[in-house]
Formats: C-alpha cells, structure tokens, sequence
C-alpha cells in the first residue's frame, strides 16, 4: 500500500490517494478542490479509483466530490453523523471562495471498525469525532489519515457546529495516541508527522 499527496484549493488541503501497488487500485480521500490536478496525479501514477471517501463533512475536504463522481463513478463514502453537511456547503463562503460544487449524495455510511477496501489493500475506519461529529481517521499501512483531528503541532478547531472538545481530546488520546509511536500521521493540512512526535510535543494534548 502507498499513497500520494494532492495539495489542493486556497486552504491547501490534503487530498490522498491511497493505492494498492499490485492492481493500481486506488481510494481517493478528501478531494477538496482543483479536480483537474487530482485528476492529473491519479494519470501520472496510472491509478484505477474504485472508491472515494471524506473524512469530514467540511467544505474544503469535499469540495471537488461532483466531478470525482462525474468522472469515476464511484462509491462515494462518508460518516452518517457528517453526511448532512454535505447538503450545506454550498451555504459557505468559503464553499464558494474554493469553487465547491454540491456533493452528490452518500452511496455508504462509514463506522468505527469498517474498512475500505481497494485492490489487495485496505483502510481501516477510526470514529474520532470532535472537529464535526462525524469525522474519521483512517489507519493504513504504518500510516494513519487524520482528517482535520490532528496537525503536526495542532489540533482541529472546535468552534463549528457539532464541534466538541472534549470529544476531540478524547479521540485523540483514546483513538490517535494509542497507535505506535512510529505511525506517519498524515493529516488533513500541513505537513506530516507521527503519533510519537505528537505524543511528545504537542501542545494542545497532554500525554
Ligand atoms: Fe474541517
């Protein structure tokens, strides 16, 4: 299993493309903006998506949903507790700032313990609410996904609606922290980093 990064949109998030290396299989998670050069990345690496998922329901991870779908045809995968954020987002400024276009409806609810699978591979569903209510953290291989609930040296707001810190403490410590200290965490913005360097240094959660 590897992955490849996108930085897309004004609010440079973090799309993923996680992809089994035998079939070429791919699951494209968070395309938030700019399809065209996620459409691109996927050429260049010659990769099959068979399945796309948000790991929250927020403008900038889901803005680019409609012409992933137009394109590919695929499953379209989100948390039941996110999914009525997707009929809000054109609401936003910011959605329109980004050029965000309606999503198309869930075609599958994601849960704590499910995986999502593509080629030989696979990525397993962490529930880690707190930034929104439905958002997940999705574990590969050494590597975690981590949405909008862990930056290197941050965490996720708390201020939207839905929003709870307490929830998101809690997620992190009993969901994040409890990872091996060498997972790659891979957030939703910025750079990477691991479960041990947050653990270690991050100043929003004491460990
Ligand atoms: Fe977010």
């Amino acid at each position: 299993m590897k992955f490849e990064t996108v930085v897309v949109g004004a609010l440079e998030t973090n799309c993923y493309l996680v992809f089994c290396e035998e079939t070429r299989e791919c699951v494209i998670v968070d395309p938030g903006a700019e399809p065209e050069k996620i459409f691109r990345s996927i050429g260049e690496k010659n990769l099959k998506p068979t399945i796309l998922a948000n790991t929250h329901g927020h403008v900038d991870h889901v803005g680019a949903n409609k012409d992933i779908k137009d394109k590919f045809d695929i499953p379209l995968c989100i948390h039941a507790a996110d999914s009525s954020l997707l009929d809000n987002i054109l609401a936003s400024a910011m959605g329109f700032f980004i050029g965000a276009k309606k999503s198309p409806k869930p075609d599958r609810f994601l849960d704590e313990g499910e995986s999502i699978h593509f080629g030989k591979s696979f990525l397993e569903v962490l529930h880690t609410p707190g930034h929104s209510p439905g958002s997940i953290s999705l574990i590969g291989d050494g590597f975690l996904l981590s949405g909008d609930v862990l930056f290197c040296g941050g965490v996720g707001r708390t201020d939207l609606p839905g929003g709870s810190w307490d929830q998101l403490e809690n997620s992190i410590k009993e969901k994040i922290f409890v990872l091996p200290d060498e997972t790659l965490v891979l957030p939703g913005h910025g750079p990477s980093t691991s479960v041990g360097q947050e653990k270690n240094s991050n100043p929003f959660v004491r460990w």
